[in-house]
């Protein structure tokens, strides 16, 4: 089937190049001209483990392309999905604006029927706009459908989620509609549900508050285990052993970031409250994540005592492990926050730092982890790569002027870093977690 999508980030990347990997015939277009240069010339713009590899497969099968203009889009594929961002206005509230410009584009080129997805995170009776617009600024009679396809995938394991997705949602009101997804997504039948626009609307947002929560519910429970001696990750194990609880989303850490969680929290509460709820959970939910960071800098504060001069090593700038994508990555605000206060910082990343500079002045990007440390009064672990569990902790408090690691990730062992001579803090683990 000949699909296109608009918008070619993180989630348009990786769904051109799934939509081809299961035969479709995929058109990507971007109206970022230099993304679509790089893509022709074989580099792939974001770092996501395993895409570079099939997008050139694919390429090569002359099964995915690329393109500049929603008019190419609009000719291309019978089933266009729409893929740009939503980032968070700073009310809460998500700005649709390219949504909106998008759906006037493809108004102009709509000649004949097609079905136009909203694939990007939007608040619910978001399709409804989008149906609106559409028709207003087509032709009489154009024929088309909405429909609502929300994205589950997760940065780091996009791929691997794309091809084997838990569900697909569909979210449509027409047979005619309803018809082409099923074909566009036949290897999953088992795995769709059919909805309503509203509800698929609806089910990405709570899903993603929901994870939120989860988190933010266990980081309370790290904070209380710091006062009473308790272990957060056994509590988590205790709770997550229980199938109706589930042991995902349940480490204690600093608290989520990304282009996701963030901003899709604060879109629920703004869209709930414009409905006329007030989502007081949810706020409470940012509420306990924010104060994850600060928890996590007056920690580091304690055992610095003064900030100011001293050299400050930070493992880990992306939100998460094996993405590059900074945005709203808890890491950003410590450094920035540490730098603030007059400490040296000196930050490492395997895949962020190129992100991070464009964001991040004043500190020092270190080129190695081992660099980062050198000389470092402390070392701040925002992100739990593998290759910081695998560091050789021996050389790193040999290379530090004082063996003290925050860690914000609780990648080690309490009692095996205390005896290679650290003084180390992590999350919610009795003393080790907390204040000293
Ligand atoms: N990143 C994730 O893990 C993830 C997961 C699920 C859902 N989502 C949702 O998917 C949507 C896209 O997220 P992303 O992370 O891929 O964003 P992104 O910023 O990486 O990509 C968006 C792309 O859209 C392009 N674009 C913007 N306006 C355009 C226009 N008028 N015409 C053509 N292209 C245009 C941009 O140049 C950019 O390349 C968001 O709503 C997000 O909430 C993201």
């Amino acid at each position: 089937m000949k699909v296109s999508v608009i918008g070619t980030g993180y989630v348009g990347l990786v769904t051109g190049t799934i939509f081809a990997e299961l035969g479709h015939d995929a058109l990507c277009i971007d109206s970022d001209g230099r993304k679509i240069d790089a893509l022709e010339a074989g580099r792939i713009p974001i770092y996501e483990p395993g895409l570079d590899a099939l997008i050139a497969l694919n390429r090569k099968a002359g099964k995915l392309r690329f393109g500049r203009s929603i008019g190419e889009a609009m000719k291309h594929g019978q089933v266009v999905f729409i893929c740009v961002g939503t980032p968070p206005l700073p009310s809460g509230a998500p700005d649709l604006s390219a949504i909106d410009a998008v759906s006037r584009e493809i108004a102009k080129h709509l000649t004949e029927y097609r079905v136009i997805v909203e694939k990007s995170t939007v608040p619910v009776q978001t399709g409804e706009k989008v149906r609106v617009a559409i028709a207003k600024y087509a032709k009489a009679g154009a024929e088309f459908d909405v429909v609502s396809n929300p994205e589950f995938l997760r940065e780091g394991s996009a791929v691997q989620d794309a091809l084997n997705p838990d569900r697909v949602v569909v979210g449509a009101e027409s047979d005619r509609a309803r018809a082409l997804m099923l074909e566009l997504y036949e290897p999953f039948r088992n795995r769709t549900i059919l909805t309503d626009i509203k509800s698929a609307e609806l089910i990405k947002h709570a899903s993603n508050s929901f994870l939120a929560l989860k988190i933010s519910f266990i980081n309370a429970v790290a904070n209380i285990c710091e006062l009473s001696g308790a272990d957060v990750t056994q509590v988590a194990r205790g709770m997550g052993l229980d199938s109706r609880i589930g042991a995902a989303f349940l480490n204690a850490g600093i608290g989520y970031g990304g282009s996701c969680f963030p901003k899709d929290v604060d879109a629920f509460v703004d869209i709930s409250s414009r409905l006329g709820y007030d989502f007081h959970l949810l706020r409470e939910v940012q509420r306990i994540n924010q104060d994850q960071r600060d928890r996590f800098l007056k920690k580091i504060e304690a055992e610095l005592w003064v900030v100011r001069g001293k050299k400050i090593g930070v493992w880990g700038l992306s939100f998460k492990p094996n993405t590059d994508d900074i945005r709203e990555s808890p890491a950003i605000r410590i450094c920035a926050a540490l730098r603030d206060a007059g400490a040296r910082v000196s930050a490492y990343d395997p895949k962020g730092a190129e992100r991070a500079k464009e964001v991040l002045a004043g500190i020092e990007f270190a080129d190695s982890a081992m660099a980062a440390v050198e000389g470092a009064d402390c070392l701040a672990v925002c992100t739990e790569w593998d290759e910081f569990r695998k560091a050789d902790m021996d050389k790193v408090k040999a290379a530090m002027a004082h063996p003290t690691v925050i860690d914000g990730r609780n990648i080690w062992d309490p009692a095996e870093m205390e005896k290679k001579g650290f003084t180390y803090r992590s999350v919610g683990r009795g003393a080790a977690g907390g204040p000293a």
